[in-house]
């Protein structure tokens, strides 16, 4: 059994440090649109998800997470050009998992496009914080949003890391 989408999900890494040159529109869409296709509870599309590019907002996102992890000398997005910022629109049981499963497609959809990409947590921290509600305003967006999970990607600046070897009871079968 061979399979070009086999391969992606199982070499997929965490990148953790970037070149500063931006991805094309081309990746950037292809990226987009994996997380737009992710299954999604009852179908009800409950996730928005922002494109960060411009270098002063991919900075005060940073900037935003650093805050969150309280040390304003951290960039926790690894100097990454562009980030994905995943949101809940509204309260609904799986919305949550929802924008998990879009984060998901994105990471995988990243590495099958040749990019590099990191999971990033404390998005909802960061747009619990006034500066984050002062971001969504900024991009008219609605201050119902709560976030999810986001994304650092771009063009690795490292070698893929080696995975950790899968612990033996990771499975069961009955
Ligand atoms: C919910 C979640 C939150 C994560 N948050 C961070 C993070 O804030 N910073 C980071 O560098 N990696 C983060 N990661 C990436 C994990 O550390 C990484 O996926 C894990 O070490 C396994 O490595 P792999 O993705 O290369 O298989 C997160 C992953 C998940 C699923």
């Amino acid at each position: 059994m061979k399979s070009e989408a086999l391969e992606v999900l199982k070499n997929r890494r965490a990148i953790r440090a970037y070149k500063p040159e931006q991805i094309t529109e081309k990746e950037l869409n292809a990226v987009l649109e994996a997380g737009m296709y992710a299954p999604t509870g009852a179908g009800t599309q409950g996730v928005q998800i922002v494109a960060v590019q411009s270098p002063e907002e991919v900075a005060a996102v940073d900037a935003l997470n650093a805050k969150v992890l309280n040390n304003p000398d951290a960039h926790p997005y690894y100097g990454a050009p562009t980030i994905l910022l995943i949101f809940e629109t509204e309260a609904c049981v799986t919305h949550e998992l929802d924008g998990a499963a879009v984060c998901t497609n994105m990471l995988n959809a990243a590495y099958a496009v040749g990019l590099g990409s990191c999971w990033i947590h404390r998005c909802r921290q960061m747009f619990e914080l006034p500066e984050g509600r002062e971001l969504l305003k900024k991009w008219g967006l609605s201050q119902t949003l709560t976030g999810v999970a986001s994304i650092a990607l771009g063009y690795a600046a490292c070698e893929r890391p080696v995975p950790k070897p899968r612990k033996t009871d990771y499975i069961v079968r009955v």
